[in-house]
């Protein structure tokens, strides 16, 4: 397997993913049961989180994306530069806001306040992954996948340097592989969340 060469250790099986997805939709559900949600999905590291996650989620809803890329050097959250808007009217809704890792928090505590201004009933955040230990934002998520200690993690959308998203796991990136240099991204340093 080729992943081997640059994976210290699968942290999260796949069929932990599956198993731990599957439940959090149903959380969600019990929740929102008879409400109209719309899902606002922060590209691009959400990719196989939402796809799973949807297809749990038996109720009626609407899905958009904000796109969010961050300049910045390789593991750090650098400037944010949104590279998607929101394209449907949340006013009144009830929003669930998914992300693939909540890590400092610079993200969220961004994009929350932007969400808040179309005036929405509601907001949830849900996360697949959780690192609190790196937090620096006073924010926290309604849902979370799993709580993980200070790892760099890759694989199920998480990238660096825009690779690895395709591994059907989270794994540890050997420690070599994160260089303290701008990986080069898909445009200069720019890198896509
Ligand atoms: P925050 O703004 O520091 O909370 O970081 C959020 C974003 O940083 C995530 O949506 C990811 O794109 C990225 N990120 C943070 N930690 C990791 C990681 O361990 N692996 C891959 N991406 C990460
Ligand atoms: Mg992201």
């Amino acid at each position: 397997m080729r992943w081997r060469a640059e994976i210290a250790r699968v942290l999260i099986t796949d069929a932990q993913l599956a198993r731990r997805v599957k439940s959090l939709a149903r959380e969600i559900e019990r929740d929102f049961r008879g409400r109209e949600l719309v899902v606002v999905a922060l590209l691009n590291g959400t990719v196989m989180f939402l796809a799973d996650l949807l297809r749990h989620l038996n109720l009626p809803l609407r899905l958009d994306f904000i796109g969010v890329s961050s300049y910045g050097a390789g593991t750090e959250t650098g400037e944010l530069v949104f590279t998607k808007e929101l394209r449907l009217d949340v006013r009144g809704r009830d929003l669930l806001l998914v992300d693939d890792i909540l890590d400092t928090g610079k993200t969220l505590s961004r994009v929350l306040p932007k969400l808040r201004a179309f005036k929405p009933r509601l907001i949830k955040t849900c996360v697949l992954l959780d690192k609190p230990a790196r937090r620096v934002a006073q924010v926290r998520a309604d849902y979370v996948g799993f709580s993980i200690p200070n790892l760099f993690v890759v694989g199920y959308g998480l990238d660096y340097a825009e690779r690895h998203r395709n591994l059907p796991f989270v794994g540890v990136l050997k420690s070599e592989r994160l260089r303290s240099g701008a990986p080069r991204g898909i445009n200069g340093n720019q890198r896509w969340c």
